[in-house]
């Protein structure tokens, strides 16, 4: 059963093949560059950059299976598989006209993707040989940290989900990058600050609050702390004559104790909901988990609970890409859960699990 899928949904024009779970094809076309200077994804810049490169991403997918001509490559596949939501309304609608138009033209079956599941479905891609294995054992616990979204699910079966906890205002990944943008580090912040921590172990020097630790359910917050951190900023700038350059020298302690705090209150909520819903098998998604202290601290966790964990086998799965929204596809394809209408399908921007 081959697969055709293609993710829009924010700042990466993605497409690829895949077969079951395993990756045929992949093309990532990335915008960061195109928003780099703006400090985040611009909606009307990311628009035209998915319309402009959809046609070359899709081509350049069929090329690699050294197919030549796009419309012998769409008439091979027996499914389109699409991201509806969430995401960046603008940015979607671009990847979804395009999946319409080609069932339309080549008479292919339509389905259509949440975007987050397809992050946990990320984590049981394998390669064109079949690896890794990973049988499905449910249920699992799914932590997903991207830039938009901060979630736990329960991933009882194939395409059932419940979400048990999620951030009521900021994102992680979305905290971080906020936070580098105060320091002036650019964006995106994630991968700026893990470097700067990890210069000096991931120290916690200036133990900035953890709000959400003390409230009793499995949600998260980050706007408590982006604010103390803002005014912690403010206070230094003055006591030292608002000379920016200060960061200069405070700026690993800065960095490290930031993404501390987040990656507390990740581990927090994490542990609470694995004690709660005594699930010791954890699946992590998200362009967050490309951290790797973020990896050995959740490892160290689930250790605790002599469970396991499993990441994203390969890197490019964790940051948006369309091969997790194919496998997910493939479930629902044997489920024959596909579009009927393919005027009715549309976006979702706040399609939630
Ligand atoms: O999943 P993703 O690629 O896009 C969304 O769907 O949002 O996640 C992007 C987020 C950004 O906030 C970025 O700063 C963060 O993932 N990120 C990281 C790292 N690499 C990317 N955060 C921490 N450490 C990293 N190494
Ligand atoms: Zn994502």
């Amino acid at each position: 059963m081959l697969i055709l899928s293609i993710d829009t949904s924010c700042d990466e024009t993605a497409a690829a093949i895949t077969e079951g779970r395993r990756v045929l094809s992949n093309v990532i076309y990335s915008q960061i560059l195109l928003h780099k200077k703006w400090g985040g994804v611009v909606p009307s810049i990311a628009k035209r950059a998915h319309e402009e490169r959809i046609d070359f991403v899709i081509d350049e997918t069929f090329r690699k299976l050294k197919v030549k001509r796009y419309e012998l490559g769409v008439k091979r596949v027996d499914y389109i598989a699409v991201t509806r939501g969430p995401g960046l309304a603008v940015a979607l609608e671009v990847g979804i006209k395009k999946a319409k138009e080609l069932a339309a033209r080549y008479k292919k079956k339509l389905i259509a993707i949440n975007h987050m599941e397809g992050h946990i479905y990320s984590c049981f891609v394998q390669n064109s040989q079949g690896s890794p294995k990973r049988k499905f054992r449910f249920p699992y616990l799914a932590l997903l940290v991207s830039g938009g979204h901060t979630e736990l699910v329960i991933f009882k079966n194939h395409l059932q989900y419940e979400v048990i906890g999620q951030t009521i205002d900021d994102a992680a990944g979305e905290a971080l990058d906020k936070a580098a943008k105060l320091l002036g580090l650019g964006y995106p912040g994630g991968p700026v600050i893990e470097r700067l921590a990890a210069e000096i172990d991931n120290k916690d020097i200036y133990r900035f609050p953890r709000p959400m630790l003390r409230s009793n359910n499995l949600n998260f917050s980050f706007s408590g702390l982006k604010t103390s951190f803002y005014y912690f900023l403010k206070k230094l700038n003055k006591l030292n004559n608002y000379h920016m350059t200060v960061y200069g020298s405070n700026l690993r302690e800065l960095a490290s104790s930031f993404q501390r705090a987040v990656f507390d209150t990740l581990i927090y909520k994490t542990e609470k909901a694995v004690k709660e819903t005594k699930i010791n098998r954890l699946v992590v998604g998200g362009g967050v988990i490309a951290n790797l202290y973020l990896r050995r601290l959740l490892q160290r966790l689930i250790k605790k609970y002599s469970g396991q964990v499993f990441f994203p086998p390969f890197k490019y799965l964790t940051g948006d890409n369309a091969v997790m929204i194919g496998v997910a596809a493939y479930y629902k394809a044997k489920k024959n859960l596909l579009v009927k209408n393919l005027s009715t399908l549309d976006r979702i921007p706040r399609l939630s699990l």
